[in-house]
């Protein structure tokens, strides 16, 4: 079996190992639960977008929101990328990991009046904007600081990503996006407006979409709209795509990214828009397979109805399982002989949806070391301190180097903000 994550990832002498370190050996060193990160897969996946999008102008702007760890900016922004943010928060972060905020986008449908100064200030490179009130905010808060903010729409495409309903987010009846008809009156709106200078157009249609069409109709959509736009006399100078590009958990087959960029590529180049700014917001597909999530196992249960293997690891420090019902792969760190029944790899967790893994067939005993695979998307960007759990260290190898990039927590420190009374 090839696993998700290789070729960094692989298994070698009976050891799953990334980047060749064997992660049991981590494990050990670090405690569990751990995230340990391969920087040589992310700079992978980077690659192969920039790589596509060679020789035309572009960004792009990794999805902070699959994984904000400041090692991993610090990774993408030496790789030429710039930052698709959502909050005050994230902005913080990339002007902690790397002290510029030109090359950021900000997403997000809520928006409040203190990020927006907090962006005008730092001076963002684009506010992708959701709706009319916001528009209308904006505007007030550049004139209120002497700017003009600079501004994208983000139109809803109406397109079926094919994806979770939870992560789809470019349907008529989703939250997201101005609504593709009433589009060219924002615009109008927007170019009015003198707190505002327009510069592009964005959409986002959801998230592990494994096809390439639904890109591809989001942007000819887009496209009409530039059209339009243009034609009513307001210059649009960069198209945002969004992210959304899917991975391997088990046996998709989603498209390479170079292989998307192609595509989308040769559809700007066959409707005439062959020189206009390209920017992409991936997150998933930049770090989901670069990482993975160690666990040791505590007790083992066997029962009449189900076999319990019980980890470290829980629905806190990865929630996509009990969230989405997400399979995703469950690898013992050293392969042990012996029968191989099936377990529902569970944590700690009081609750019956904390569960990482059911019905995996593994030979394991108490103190194995398990990873969950790709782990490094949406993993520790998604971690609570439910049932006040310290979050997990994060390491990251990079060749022979290995870097702890965030302490475990504590829990005094958990309520270190809280206060007695009476
Ligand atoms: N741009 C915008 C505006 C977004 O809302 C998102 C993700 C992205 C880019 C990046 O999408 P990606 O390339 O990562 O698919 N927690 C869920 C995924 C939520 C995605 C939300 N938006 C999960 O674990 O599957």
């Amino acid at each position: 079996m090839t696993l998700p994550g290789a070729p960094f990832l692989a298994r070698t002498g009976g050891e799953l190992r990334l980047e060749g370190h064997p992660l049991a050996d981590l494990a050990r060193q670090f405690g569990t639960p751990l995230y340990v990160y391969s920087r040589a897969a992310m700079r992978a996946a980077a690659h192969a977008y920039q790589r596509a999008l060679q020789g035309r102008p572009h960004l792009v702007c990794y999805a902070m929101k699959a994984n904000s760890s400041l090692a991993v900016l610090q990774t993408f922004a030496q790789a030429g990328c710039g930052f698709d943010i959502v909050s005050g928060g994230e902005l913080q972060r990339v002007l902690a990991a790397t002290g510029d905020a030109s090359r950021v986008v900000f997403s997000g449908v809520g928006k409040t009046r203190p990020e927006m100064r907090q962006a005008l200030l730092a001076g963002v490179r684009c506010f992708n904007v959701e709706s009319v009130g916001e528009l209308e905010r904006l505007n007030a808060e550049a004139l209120a600081l002497g700017r003009r903010a600079p501004v994208s729409l983000r139109v809803n495409p109406d397109v079926d990503a094919g994806t979770h309903p939870y992560i789809s987010t470019g349907l008529k009846g989703n939250k997201f996006g101005i609504a593709h008809g009433e589009a060219l009156a924002a615009y109008r709106l927007a170019a009015a407006l003198p707190g505002l200078q327009v510069l592009g157009i964005d959409s986002h249609i959801g998230s592990q979409i494994t096809q390439i069409e639904p890109f591809i109709d989001a942007l000819d959509r887009l496209l009409d709209l530039v059209e339009a736009v243009e034609a009513a006399g307001i210059p649009l100078h960069h198209v945002d795509i969004g992210g959304g590009l899917g991975i391997t958990y088990t046996d998709e087959q989603p498209p390479a990214a170079d292989e998307l960029v192609r595509r989308v590529l040769q559809r700007l180049d066959a409707r005439g828009h062959g020189g206009r700014e390209l920017l992409l917001e991936p997150g998933r597909s930049m770090v989901g397979n670069a990482g993975v999530l160690l666990t040791e196992v505590q007790y083992l249960k066997p029962g009449d109805a189900k076999n319990f293997c019980i980890v470290d690891a829980a629905m806190n420090d990865l929630m996509r399982p009990a969230m989405y019902e997400a399979w995703m792969a469950i690898e013992p760190c050293v392969q042990r002989a012996g029968p191989a029944p099936l377990w529902d790899v569970v944590g700690p967790v009081c609750e019956s949806g904390d569960w990482l893994g059911r019905e995996r067939a593994l030979a394991v005993a108490p103190g194995d070391v398990l990873a969950v695979l790709s782990a490094g998307a949406y993993g520790m960007a998604m971690a609570s301190n439910y049932n006040t759990r310290p979050r997990a260290a994060e390491v990251m190898v990079d060749g022979e180097a290995v870097y702890l990039i965030r302490a475990r927590e504590n829990a005094a420190a958990l309520f270190s903000d809280e206060r007695l009374i009476g």
